[in-house]
């Protein structure tokens, strides 16, 4: 049985083991861990999926900036891989999106616009940003909801 709960009560060692099923052990060198360093996860947008007490997905959220300019950084959203592409990844997205409220910042993501076009993200306003390490511009993804004025030319990075 499926069950959808808070990350809050995920221990450490399994939700590592799950991020390292999903994006390898080498994960910790991606930019986006260190566009992130030092912050704690938002815990109204971080959830996780358990498979019969396992668990099999799940999806952090983070505070970080651009410029001086309050934004959220979604990701990793991790499915392990005995459960990809049978629908966990949209719930989660899903899950994260309607627990935001109108106060939360625009969210950025790192990830394929193939995939999280369908949730509003798209790398159109983020050309002028610059990473604390390599990226893919087309995977530099924004979600403006609001239409909030943002820095075009900027430096992302942690909330502080
Ligand atoms: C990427 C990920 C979160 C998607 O979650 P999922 O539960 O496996 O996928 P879903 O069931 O929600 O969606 C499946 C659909 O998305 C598509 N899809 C999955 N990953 C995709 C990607 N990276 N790019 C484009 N489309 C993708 C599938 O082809 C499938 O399409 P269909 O419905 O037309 O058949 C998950 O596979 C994962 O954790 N992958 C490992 C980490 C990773 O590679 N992340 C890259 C994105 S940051």
């Amino acid at each position: 049985m499926m069950l959808v709960t808070s990350l809050s009560g995920i221990s450490e060692d399994g939700l590592n083991t799950l991020l390292d099923d999903a994006f390898g052990t080498d994960r910790h060198k991606r930019t986006a861990y260190l566009l992130r360093k030092g912050m704690t996860a938002i815990d109204h947008l971080s959830f996780a999926i358990l498979d019969d007490g396992a668990l099999v997905a799940s999806i952090q959220c983070w505070p970080v900036r651009v410029d001086t300019v309050n934004i959220i950084l979604v990701g990793p959203v991790a499915v392990a891989t005995h459960c990809q592409n049978s629908g966990l990844g949209m719930q989660l997205m899903q899950l994260m999106l309607d627990a935001a409220t109108p106060q939360d910042p625009p969210m950025v993501l790192i990830g394929d616009p193939e995939y999280y076009g369908r949730f509003g993200f798209s790398a159109n306003d983020t050309s002028g940003w610059t990473l604390p390490g390599p990226w893919e511009p087309r995977r530099l993804l924004l979600r403006n909801a609001a239409m909030l004025e943002l820095p075009v030319q900027a430096m992302l990075g942690p909330a502080d």
